[in-house]
């Protein structure tokens, strides 16, 4: 059993309208280290999302006519809570999703701090005065909440994906129905709990962990009192969850998958490159969507640069040991992916430098693999998992290229020392995010998201509340006499 300062944050029933509710059938929820059931949890159905999304649809209007001030200062206090109980919630989350204590720990930091971004950033919803086009005209912009929102997480953040949906959404007056996903619902329904404590008013949250993705992906799409759907996960199901939601035309935000290319040029800091990789690739056991992917590194340094990752990588503490710094994979599937780009990128010419091979439970040596080409799988899927590709390159235009010829377009990395190529590589990649020496890029200071098929609209900064406002236009005639 957890050993939480606060056990009753420790919830196992669906947050519904206000009220804790629980339901017949239950999730296991797991441990990945041990394979242990650490909590069964309510399992709801898309009734359910029915029921919530009526609740949220009563209670948004009410929640939007309070002063930005008011929604602020629940913000506030619902950060302090989080901040003042960040060790159970480290906790919590490390139980169910398997990362690090020390990353659960600055996961939940990372997610505080869109609570307090947005709560500064709800008292600047402004609208605008137009110059009008003529003089008995007067034109105004209003910036109103779309309404009810549908936020679906996934596991690989448990705590920061929710809170960087459920924040920006808050400020500006939405109410939301969440669906963490099935494998890790505790840290969402702890973050409601907090919610309420913070003195969030009843329907303007729920969250409903869930096994039917399916039945309350398609509530959201098709019910008409929820206007947006905001969802992180694979490109995938955010093809079907827009097709779905092209029947009522709903607003749509989308995270999507990525196959974040690292490119190390012949100037860099080659230590730093190391380091910068390391961070970008190993972060989450390389299960984030903005990690390294395809590691580019220039013909003149591709020895020394890979011979201090293999050296940097070896040293990675994995393994049921009580401080691994490389967690275990979140399931069987995700393991046997990983496992099949090491055999298809072997079988076609690559060499297997270290790793490459399941240690005891869900997790996987770090792995690094040299000799990369354009036909390996791992060339255009993403592994989610903890395999270092290292391809080489020439010139620049040929690793613009090879890092453009994706349909993904998620974040991009690049070491160099030269300016002028840092101005052509940022303005070259086409992808949403561009780290310049390096590996680490997220921050609620600044607009998260992608282009191509890695999504649609920005988490973050001032520019991720745009995804939960309208714009409502005003002609307003008078007698300029
Ligand atoms: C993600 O993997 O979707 C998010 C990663 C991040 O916020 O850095």
């Amino acid at each position: 059993m957890l050993q939480l300062q606060d056990p009753s944050l420790l919830e196992t029933r669906a947050f519904i309208g206000g009220a804790w509710i629980a339901r017949d059938t239950q999730i296991d929820v797991r441990n990945p280290v041990s394979g242990r059931v650490i909590a069964q949890v309510s399992d709801c159905a898309a009734a359910d999302a029915t029921l919530a999304i009526d609740l949220a649809y009563a209670a948004q209007p009410v929640w939007a006519a309070l002063t930005a001030g008011e929604r602020a200062d629940f913000l506030r206090r619902w950060h302090d809570l989080v901040v003042q109980n960040a060790d159970d919630l480290a906790l919590i989350l490390t139980a169910e999703m398997g990362k690090p204590l020390a990353e659960a720990r600055s996961e939940i930091l990372y997610g505080a701090g869109y609570i307090a971004w947005y709560a500064e950033e709800a008292r600047r919803i402004y609208g605008e005065i137009l110059p009008p086009h003529r003089s008995d005209m007067r034109l105004l912009v209003l910036r109103q909440p779309v309404g009810v929102v549908g936020a679906i997480t996934p596991w690989n953040f448990p705590n920061a994906m929710i809170a960087r949906k459920l924040a920006p959404a808050l400020a500006a007056g939405c109410a939301v129905v969440a669906k963490p996903a099935a494998e890790t619902p505790l840290s969402s329904l702890a973050l409601g709990m907090l919610a309420m404590r913070a003195g969030l008013p009843a329907g303007v949250l729920s969250i409903l962990p869930s096994t039917d993705a399916q039945g309350i992906g398609q509530e959201f799409c098709q019910n008409p009192k929820l206007r947006k759907i905001s969802f992180t996960g694979s490109t995938n199901v955010g093809r079907i969850l827009m097709a779905q939601a092209a029947g009522q035309i709903k607003k749509l935000s989308l995270e999507l998958g990525g196959n974040a290319p690292f490119i190390v040029f012949d100037d860099a800091d080659l230590d730093a490159a190391v380091q910068g990789c390391i961070q970008s690739k190993f972060r989450n056991a390389g299960q984030t969507c903005v990690c390294t992917n395809r590691i580019y590194v220039q013909d003149s340094i591709h020895d020394a640069f890979v011979n201090k990752l293999v050296t940097a990588v070896k040293k990675l503490r994995t393994g049921d040991v009580p401080d691994y710094e490389i967690g275990p994979l979140i399931s069987e599937a995700a393991i046997a992916k990983v496992q099949a780009h090491v055999a298809d990128a072997c079988a076609k010419g690559a060499q297997l430098r270290c790793g490459g091979t399941r240690l005891e439970g869900q997790f996987f040596a770090p792995t690094v693999l040299t000799e990369m080409t354009g036909l390996m799988d791992m060339s255009s899927q993403e592994s989610f998992g903890p395999l270092a590709a290292v391809f080489r390159f020439s010139t620049e235009k040929e690793v613009v290229a090879a890092s453009n010829d994706t349909e993904f377009g998620l974040a991009s990395y690049v070491y160099t020392k030269d300016m002028n190529r840092i101005w052509r590589m940022m303005e070259a990649l086409e992808h949403g995010m561009v780290g310049v020496n390096t590996g680490l890029i997220s921050t609620e200071v600044a607009p998260f998201g992608g282009i191509k098929q890695s999504g649609l609209g920005r988490e973050g900064s001032r520019h991720g509340i745009e995804d939960y406002v309208d714009l409502k236009y005003a002609c307003m005639r008078i007698d300029p006499q």
